[in-house]
């Protein structure tokens, strides 16, 4: 069934095209009788207003498009929830988008967004940046600042955790519990957030002067499912040789890693310790209260959304920012602190 156009609303009303437009857009503009008379006509026909046609016709959209790499990860649903209090109060609208960590998704995500000509696009990036697909988004007037992702480039704020620190902290907490084979587990690299927390973990056993062995096992998504392959792959190494501890690159890993641990009968932290990477509300919540690493998850996304917003209306006077936030990290029973 055709969507019932404004051409018909007039007709049905008995007035102009200007006037339903001036109901729909300045209401107060129009004498209540006439105002009346054509709402209940949109009423009556089921008259929808074509916000995106409108928007492209005014030039400015009110959407603002967040492009996560999980959104199974309860991580990226309160950076979004944090973006939407935002979005929310500048009368905007946001979309959730997944890339499922597959830049090709990523891709068609972008491509579509510049089609819908949207206010912005909050983005964490599978890949690193600069982007072809983000550069055209740019130079198309469509404003991108980078989420979770630190990246000093000049055209395009961004908000992140120092990542490297993060990774630094565990290994120092690890390291200080009398740990000294330790698996680090996650994946890809191609991810900047696990090669920096890999890089941070790295800097803090040279800091230490400690003979600590870092064994990486490579997984090749972030997810509960990943933690538990990778669980198994060190439960099948020689007691002699298991790592004592292991530090997960985002709480979904460390979860899946809990899991195979204790069906096979392992204790966590007696014979494994666990820590985690994000601290979503899970973490605490598990048999075994997960450590971790916190990170401001829905100040992040206000953050960015605030920084978002004021290059779309101040366009030329806009200074790029980058924003880092420092982690903290949580100890909790599954590395070591006491009930
Ligand atoms: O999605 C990968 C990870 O990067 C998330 O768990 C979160 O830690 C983000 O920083």
């Amino acid at each position: 069934m055709a969507a019932v156009s404004v051409r018909e609303v007039a007709q049905r009303a008995g007035v102009s095209l200007g006037t339903v437009s001036n109901v729909l857009n300045r209401p107060e503009s129009v004498a209540p009788p006439t105002r009346r008379r054509v709402l209940d006509a949109i009423a009556e026909l089921g008259f929808v207003r074509n916000d995106s046609a409108r928007q492209l016709r005014a030039g400015r959209s009110r959407t603002i498009a967040i492009v996560v790499l999980d959104m199974a990860n309860p991580f990226f649903t309160d950076v979004a929830r944090g973006a939407e209090t935002v979005v929310d109060a500048a009368d905007g609208m946001l979309v959730l988008c997944n890339s499922g960590e597959d830049p090709r998704r990523e891709l068609r995500h972008l491509e579509l967004l510049e089609e819908q000509r949207v206010r912005g696009v909050l983005l964490t990036p599978v890949g690193d940046e600069p982007s072809p697909a983000v550069e055209r988004l740019i130079a198309r007037g469509i404003p991108v600042v980078l989420v979770d992702r630190g990246a000093k480039l000049a055209d395009r704020c961004s908000v992140a955790v120092d990542d490297v620190q993060g990774g630094r902290l565990v290994l120092r907490h690890l390291v200080a519990q009398g740990h000294r084979r330790v698996a680090y587990v996650g994946g890809p690299f191609g991810i900047r957030q696990v090669a920096e927390r890999h890089r941070g973990a790295v800097a803090a056993i040279d800091e230490a002067g400690a003979p600590v062995e870092l064994r990486v096992v490579a997984t090749g998504r972030l997810s509960v499912a990943a933690g538990r392959d990778a669980a198994a792959e060190l439960i099948g190494t020689p007691a002699g040789q298991r790592p004592t501890a292991v530090f997960c690159a985002n709480d979904l890993i460390a979860l899946g890693v809990l899991q195979k641990l204790t069906e096979h009968g392992l204790r966590v932290p007696d014979d494994v310790a666990i820590v985690g990477y994000d601290d979503i509300d899970f973490a605490a919540a598990a048999a075994v209260p997960l450590s971790s690493v916190r990170q401001p998850r829905e100040r992040l996304g206000r953050t960015a959304a605030e920084l978002l917003l004021a290059e779309a209306d101040e366009e030329a006077g806009h200074e790029h920012r980058h924003v880092l936030f420092q982690p903290e990290l949580v100890v909790r029973r599954s590395s070591g602190a006491p009930d």
